[in-house]
């Protein structure tokens, strides 16, 4: 048994205050570490036209199979990964989230039977640490945040009424919860300084910004729709 995460839930309900207060401290360093990569993926075309209202039905069709083939991997990647550090003893389980993206994607008229696209590479994504997996988990359970924003412009497209959007809903509706368990587990490592999370906090965010920006694999994602 791993006892990278020695704390026990019922010692943080004693000690609320330094939990939160520790780990507002790493959630400031990671905000200002991963500013610029954050920034770069608002300002990716797909995300930005969803938040306008602007974007098409077979844009959007795009962005859900992009998002599915990116977190399909990942999520299996993550599940391992929290396992391994027993991340449950304080609480943390991760949700995988591909198969909301999946359900979305049958909505819009993806046919589950043909080939699937091709899901993205997980090299970037190193879980040999508790910091390197926090730091991941920060940017992944950070963008239900984005979600529930995305989730509320989604409402106001008529373009958009009637398409999956089980995804956006459920970042909206589980945002906050996910995101205080996430906060209570990156308080529960021991560090000297916070590089490790930073790293990987920043790699995710590339991972994701090169992922969303490359071409090929949108026509990859068009052959494989319905
Ligand atoms: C256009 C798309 C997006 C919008 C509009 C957006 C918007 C936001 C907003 C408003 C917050 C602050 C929420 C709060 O503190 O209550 C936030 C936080 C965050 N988002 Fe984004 N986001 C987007 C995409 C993403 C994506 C795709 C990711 C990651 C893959 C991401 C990662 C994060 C993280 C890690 C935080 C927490 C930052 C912190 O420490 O405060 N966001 N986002």
């Amino acid at each position: 048994m791993n006892d990278q995460f020695p704390f026990e839930p019922r010692i943080f309900d004693k000690l609320e205050m330094d939990w939160r207060s520790k780990s507002n401290q790493i959630r400031t360093a990671l905000r200002k570490k991963t500013q610029d990569s954050h920034n770069s993926l608002h300002q990716n075309p797909s995300f930005e036209a969803l938040l306008a209202g602007t974007l098409s039905r077979r844009d959007y069709v795009q962005l859900l199979a992009k998002l599915w083939a990116f977190y399909r991997p990942l999520d299996q990647k993550l599940i391992s990964a929290c396992k391994e550090f027993n991340t449950h003893i304080v609480d943390f389980r991760y949700a995988p989230r591909a198969r909301l993206l999946a359900e979305d994607l049958a909505k819009m008229g993806f046919n589950p039977e043909l080939p699937y696209p091709p899901a993205t590479d997980t090299n970037w994504a190193c879980c040999r640490t508790p910091a390197q997996l926090g730091g991941i988990l920060y940017v992944i359970e950070g963008s239900l945040l984005g979600g529930a924003v995305l989730a509320k412009a989604m409402g106001r497209s008529d373009e958009l009424s009637g398409s999956g959007q089980n995804y956006w809903i459920w970042c909206r509706d589980h945002c906050r919860r996910r995101w205080d368990m996430t906060m209570r587990l990156l308080a529960c490592y021991d560090y000297q300084d916070i590089s490790e999370l930073a790293s990987a906090a920043d790699a995710t965010f590339q991972a994701m910004s090169n992922w969303m920006e490359s071409e090929n694999s949108i026509e990859e994602i068009e052959g494989s729709l319905a």
